[in-house]
């Protein structure tokens, strides 16, 4: 394991004012995302929408890291540069996701997530391109009884393997067990999920003896189910995580790198924010990784039209300005 390599990506991706975009929604997503703008989903289409985010001028002053989806490696910006290299270029850090997306794990309908077989070659493969850092993805959903056991010890012995894999073959990897958001759950269940969910992956880390120094973590917030009645508010949802952190999280992990998991962009800024106000005594950075919360208003405001590709930019930014204010505790309602 090459120890000096790792240490020194984390200390380009851990830095303070500055978190993660992730930009890696697999096709399907992609396709999702578009459908939403009415932009039909084509490889064009996609490097159009990867152009006007990765070449977005000053995001180098808020994004450290960016998390791209396969396809992204091979395609070039409008100036003909591979989108690794736009990155690198800029002082960010390209990494990918690797997993292979979810399948069934039981009667259920619980999921693990695929793509442990093979993965030491293609992360050979991948870091031609340049990447530095993996994601893998669990989920878990919330109701009576689940998370089950079977589902947190399965997918916390595969994140733990997958960051195994990544360490032996030079790679950072973005541990990130997926709490949904999904259902009518209260915030207790919610931080019974996650503390449950939690203790399983250090444990597996830890008996895979993989150094946690070296990964980052990406959880979900400590939060009320999206169709919850009486939903949480900013300074409990900051409180219950920060508590559910503190329960689970070894000291030597470097950073927290929260996803934003279907909260809206000023939802997920405002808890990001109030989580750094109420734990500055945390031994972590804690910072963001959010896909939709960083991306959602940047695809409205370009409606997959050239004219508009400045307005996507600009919003994109702003996201990202705030969100980088928020790992700082600075961030404001009235900065919106
Ligand atoms: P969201 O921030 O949209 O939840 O996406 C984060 C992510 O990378 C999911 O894997």
């Amino acid at each position: 394991m090459d120890e000096e390599k790792l240490q020194e990506t984390i200390n380009k991706m851990v830095i303070r004012g500055r978190g993660i975009l992730a930009a890696d929604e697999s096709e399907k997503t992609a396709a999702k995302r578009l459908a939403s703008i009415n932009v039909e989903s084509t490889e064009e289409t996609r490097r159009q929408y990867r152009n006007l985010i990765l070449t977005t001028p000053g995001m180098e002053n808020y994004i450290s890291g960016v998390i791209l989806f396969e396809e992204t490696l091979h395609q070039e910006s409008d100036s003909g540069v591979l989108f690794p290299e736009v990155l690198q270029e800029n002082g960010i850090v390209p990494g990918i996701k690797v997993d292979q997306g979810l399948a069934d794990l039981n009667e259920g309908g619980e999921k693990y997530t695929k793509g442990l077989e093979g993965l030491g070659e293609r992360l050979q493969v991948y870091k031609k391109s340049g990447v530095r850092f993996a994601k893998w993805r669990a989920v878990y959903t919330i109701s009576k009884n689940r998370p089950s056991a079977e589902a947190i010890k399965r997918n916390a012995r595969d994140l733990s393997l997958y960051a195994k894999i990544c360490h032996e073959n030079g790679l950072v990897p973005i541990v990130e067990p997926e709490v949904l958001i999904d259902g009518t759950h209260s915030i207790e269940q919610c931080y019974e999920a996650t503390e449950n969910v939690l203790r399983a992956v250090f444990e597996a880390l830890k008996r895979e003896k993989v150094r946690i120094d070296l990964c980052l973590l990406k959880p979900s917030m400590v939060i009320s189910g999206k169709e919850a009645v009486n939903r949480a508010d900013v300074d409990e949802v900051a409180k219950q995580t920060i508590k559910c952190l503190r329960a689970t999280v070894p000291a030597e992990l470097p950073s927290i790198n929260f996803l934003s998991g279907g909260q809206t962009p000023i939802e997920a800024t405002a808890h990001l924010n109030r989580i750094n106000m109420l734990g500055e005594d945390l031994p972590w950075y804690i910072s963001f990784s959010f896909a939709r919360a960083l991306q959602e208003p940047a695809l409205k405001a370009w409606q997959g039209k050239q004219e508009n590709v400045k307005a996507g930019q600009d919003a994109f930014l702003k996201r990202a300005r705030l969100n980088g204010l928020a790992t700082q505790g600075k961030y404001r309602e009235d900065m919106e």
